[in-house]
């Protein structure tokens, strides 16, 4: 699927299963989903610029890679991005976090707003946004929409679980922004649940049902 990228390792796949069981205790799927964010940052920033600096090993002075540029920004949907977020912040201590509250009117579907914070300078910058669920989308094109009135440009956005229908309807709202998910799924239910999906990421992530 254009613009989608399907991360099908192996330990994604594996440890996904093991966050879908229901029998899977809250401590176990936040745990397990910190380790899948680090698997889906290591694609979603595979194709992030290097430059060089000159350092000395204990052998010999060496030009060695570094990452180019403002440092990334990852862009969380609260709540359940935090268990994302947490992961990706082990793989990439440095970066700049934004935080976006959103939630989805239950009646309606619709993103609610009640919060955002981000850094400076969000033009400049490779933002990250990241939320486990994409299923009317509601929630992220609202969530990128805040961003992009705030200057950013270089958008990706990172999830766990897709609905197809979500998909497309992202695609028309952002063309152009990449997707990256460890699953599509097959259809988005009649109150706006990803099937056969995990639940509710933030009640699951949290222990809050
Ligand atoms: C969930 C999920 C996404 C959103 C996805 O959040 O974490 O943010 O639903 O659905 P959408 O694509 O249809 O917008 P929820 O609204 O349950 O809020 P919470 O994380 O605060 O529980
Ligand atoms: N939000 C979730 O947490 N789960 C879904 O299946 C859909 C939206």
């Amino acid at each position: 699927m254009q613009g989608v990228t399907l991360v099908d390792h192996p330990l994604v796949q594996h440890k996904l299963t093991l966050m879908r069981d229901k029998t899977t205790s809250t401590a176990g799927f936040r745990q397990l989903l910190r380790e899948i964010a680090l698997l889906l940052t290591y694609e979603v920033t595979r194709d992030l610029k290097l430059t060089t600096k000159n350092i000395e090993t204990p052998l010999s002075p060496m030009e060695s890679p570094v990452l180019e540029g403002k440092k990334l920004v990852f862009a969380s949907i609260l709540r359940a991005g935090n268990g994302l977020l947490e992961g990706m912040l082990d793989l990439v201590p440095a970066a700049r976090v934004a935080h976006i509250g959103i939630y989805r009117n239950p009646e309606t579907l619709e993103a609610v707003e009640y919060y955002f914070k981000a850094p400076e300078n969000l033009a400049d910058r490779v933002v990250i946004v990241v939320d486990p669920m994409l299923a009317t989308a509601n929630s992220a094109s609202a969530a990128i929409e805040k961003l992009k009135e705030r200057g950013a440009r270089d958008i990706r956005f990172v999830c766990l679980l897709a609905a197809p229908e979500g998909i497309e309807r992202f695609q028309r709202a952002q063309p152009g922004i990449p997707i990256f998910t460890a699953a599509i799924d097959d259809y988005l239910n009649d109150h706006g649940y990803i099937v056969p999906g995990l639940g509710d990421a933030g009640d699951r992530l949290y222990g809050t049902k």
